[in-house]
């Protein structure tokens, strides 16, 4: 029976189904790329503003309203510099000798970000939950200013990683360890352990941030763990998008089972009702029978039988 059905099912299962699948695949992609673009933008807009900006100087950025809580700032270095001197501190950052620029610039922007309570937001990751902000630290050509949607460089801390301070870091809940999680520019995030209580270290640009699995009840002030519906990125969101597919897929299969017994149920039930008006019909024209015939159950009785149903189904 299913053959007549099924297709024309599928169809519509298809059919509902396909289009968000799609928006899942859409979500999952860029949202924190796009960020990363538009505080470029602003963090060179803002140094830009400067009368005369200083190479060397941290210049901290205004982010649009729409944005408000993230932090940004700018610092422009010579890469010769950057290089065989380092920068002390730069925000949580702190910068040995050594880093090495590629491909090479002359000069570099490192732009700054500090994505306070939207941390979460654009770095979800299920199961943790954030101790303090996710930081980025992004190198960009620093030679055209009104330059948008440039690409990062690539550094490389050849000597001594880079450690990163985090601040204001929420206390561990007894029985969780801290861990630190780098995101690379893909967004994938990688786990290692904090080289001490609140400290981090990296060898490349990205954004970083300090976690406890979540599990445990979540420390007062922290982030809040990631809201279910924000679709995370990367290698977590791989995972995810796995079984958002795969649920629906069992999903529509259910629904599909469901039409299909439906249908079955329908057609039994109509059956059902024809049986029984097959069984009234054939009392009817039994009783008719006896009265004019009497008792004679001879198989001619059975060819007449049915006679009366058809003439009962086709009048109005
Ligand atoms: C925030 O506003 C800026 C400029 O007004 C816009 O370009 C950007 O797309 C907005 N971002 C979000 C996440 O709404
Ligand atoms: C983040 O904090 C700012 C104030 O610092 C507030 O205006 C904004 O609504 C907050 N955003 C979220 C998503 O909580
Ligand atoms: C700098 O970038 C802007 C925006 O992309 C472009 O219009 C301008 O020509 C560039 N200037 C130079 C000197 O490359
Ligand atoms: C970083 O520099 C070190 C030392 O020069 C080198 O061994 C390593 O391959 C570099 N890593 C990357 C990712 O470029
Ligand atoms: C994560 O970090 C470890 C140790 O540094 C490294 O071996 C591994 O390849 C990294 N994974 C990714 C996805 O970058």
């Amino acid at each position: 029976m299913g053959l007549g059905i099924s297709p024309s099912l599928l169809m519509l299962v298809a059919f509902f189904w396909l289009p968000w699948l799609s928006d899942v695949g859409a979500q999952s992609t860029g949202s924190a790329r796009a960020l990363d673009a538009l505080l470029q933008d602003y963090a060179y807009q803002a140094f830009k503003a400067l009368n005369k900006p200083k190479t060397g100087i941290p210049y901290d950025g205004v982010v649009p309203p729409n944005l408000t809580g993230i932090g940004i700032s700018a610092l422009r270095l010579r890469s010769g510099s950057l290089r065989s001197r380092g920068v002390t501190m730069y925000k949580e950052f702190e910068i040995p000798t050594g880093v090495v620029v590629t491909p090479y610039v002359e000069r570099l922007i490192f732009v700054y970000q500090n994505l306070g309570n939207l941390s979460s937001v654009y770095y979800p990751i299920p199961g943790y939950a954030y101790l303090a902000p996710v930081l980025g630290l992004l190198p960009y050509d620093a030679s055209n200013l009104s330059a948008t949607n440039l690409p990062e460089l690539h550094i490389n801390a050849s000597e001594k990683p880079i450690s990163i301070k985090f601040q204001g870091v929420s206390s561990v809940p007894a029985g969780s360890v801290a861990k630190c999680v780098w995101f690379d520019l893909d967004g994938l995030p990688n786990f290692s352990n904090a080289v001490s209580g609140n400290i981090c270290s990296t060898a490349q640009q990205g954004h970083f941030g300090i976690v406890v699995e979540s599990n445990a009840p979540p420390p007062a002030g922290a982030t809040p763990s990631p809201p279910p519906s924000v679709v995370p990125r990367g290698e977590k969101g791989g995972t995810s998008k796995v079984w958002i597919i795969v649920g629906s897929v069992v999903g529509g299969l259910a629904l599909l089972v469901l039409l299909a017994f439906l249908v079955l149920w329908l057609r039994k039930y109509k059956r059902r009702k024809k049986m029984q008006q097959m069984e009234k019909a054939a009392e009817v024209g039994e009783a008719l029978r006896m009265t004019s015939v009497g008792n004679t159950k001879a198989p001619a009785a059975m060819v007449t039988r049915t006679q009366p149903i058809i003439e009962n189904e086709y009048m109005p």
